[in-house]
């Protein structure tokens, strides 16, 4: 008797298994910053969608405070011991320190030891390129279990005299589980960079070109410096060409689309970008209103946001713009029952003063 062939073997994919984040209990609201700027909550909520944005306060704390305290709870919800991971990569672009890098940190602070651990840099896209990286390092089989943050402190670089950018930004961190799945998971990554709008959008000094000194401190040239019309021109672009990209690549319409999971800048660009794509507003997550633009976490902020809704199978489609400029987009169905999983967290809120 002939055997029966085996049946071949679908591709190992990427895929995310569990998701958790961390904002801060200190809330800084439009109404607070009408007080510190001369700007108002009507400015604010019409031309960026933010009310509020989570400031993280306490001596001594920096982002990897808030990606250990997401670490920490993506470990106890998934029941993964921190001697399970192989790999721990954290977006970041306001590191605790120029080095060792903030991986390095949150892996000693969520008790996770003698792994590879390392940063990336690519502003609000941070995420986006972390979990590019780990998808190849689970797609060629050398991981089983990577931890992928995307935390930032943006209140660190942030001057709170200038109305411009004080009003855009918060902080906060949200970390994935990536683990091998033969069903589910990252099926399309698209990364991308332009080193010519670095002069619309960059931090003056404190690196290796202008290192600090008395005089870039009294200049106040350690903070975002922003031109945000020119950066919203890109932005609002640069979105919705990376969501549709990805959809040509992968014969999507916008009816196999479940959701749009965009960097929260701009409610604008948020919808500007769901226009474009095709999308109603019930499948695009926004969580700009209360976290503000947090930098390279607000897209695993909004998975954790969103993870009740979200069903395995659910094609979602990941899209950002940043600094750099930075974009990029990823095409992934999500593996897992959302509501299952879920642990409902008590956030604490307290108002900033
Ligand atoms: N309150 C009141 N008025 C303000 C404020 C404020 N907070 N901020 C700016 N204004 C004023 C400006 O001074 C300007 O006044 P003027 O006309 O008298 O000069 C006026 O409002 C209009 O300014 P614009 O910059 O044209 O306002 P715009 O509608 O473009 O909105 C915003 C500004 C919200 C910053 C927008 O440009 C934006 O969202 N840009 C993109 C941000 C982004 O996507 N960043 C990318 C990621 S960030 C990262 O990678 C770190």
């Amino acid at each position: 008797m002939t055997k029966k062939p085996a049946k071949p073997k679908s591709a190992i994919r990427a895929a995310i298994t569990g998701v958790h984040g961390y904002v801060p209990p200190d809330v800084l609201t439009n109404a607070e910053l009408a007080r510190m700027v001369d700007t108002s909550d009507q400015w604010i909520v019409e031309r960026t969608g933010i009310k509020e944005r989570h400031i993280l306060k306490g001596k001594g704390l920096g982002t990897s405070h808030m990606g250990a305290e997401a670490v920490r709870g993506l470990l106890k919800k998934t029941g993964t011991g921190p001697g399970e991971v192989d790999l721990l990569i954290c977006a970041t672009t306001t590191p605790d320190f120029v080095f060792p890098s903030t991986a390095n940190l949150i892996c000693d602070m969520a008790d996770i030891r003698g792994i590879g651990s390392f940063d990336v840099q690519a502003a609000c896209s941070g995420f986006v390129y972390a979990l590019t990286i780990a998808a190849r390092f689970i797609e060629s089989g050398a991981y089983r279990k990577i931890v992928v943050v995307g935390a930032d402190k943006m209140s660190s670089i942030i001057d709170y005299t200038d109305r411009a950018t004080c009003v855009l930004f918060g902080d906060g961190a949200g970390a994935v589980l990536v683990e091998p799945n033969r069903k589910y998971g990252i099926l399309d990554t698209l990364i991308a960079s332009d080193g010519a709008g670095m002069k619309h959008l960059h931090q003056k000094a404190g690196g290796s070109r202008m290192p600090p000194t008395a005089e870039t401190v009294a200049k106040r040239l350690h903070f975002v410096h922003q031109e945000g019309a020119a950066v919203y021109k890109f932005a609002i672009a640069r979105m919705a060409d990376v969501a549709i990209e990805l959809m040509a690549r992968n014969c999507l319409t916008k009816d196999s689309v479940d959701w749009l999971v965009p960097h929260q800048a701009n409610r604008r660009i948020i919808e500007a970008t769901a226009e474009r794509v095709g999308l109603p507003a019930n499948r695009v997550m926004v969580t700009i209103q209360k976290y503000g633009n947090t930098t390279a976490a607000t897209i695993p902020l909004c998975l954790w946001d969103y993870e009740q809704k979200l069903k395995a199978g659910d094609r979602l489609l990941l899209a950002a713009f940043g600094g750099g400029f930075t974009w990029g987009g990823i095409y992934m169905t999500w593996a897992y029952d959302g509501a299952s999983r879920a642990v409902k967290v008590k956030r604490g809120r307290k108002a900033v003063g």
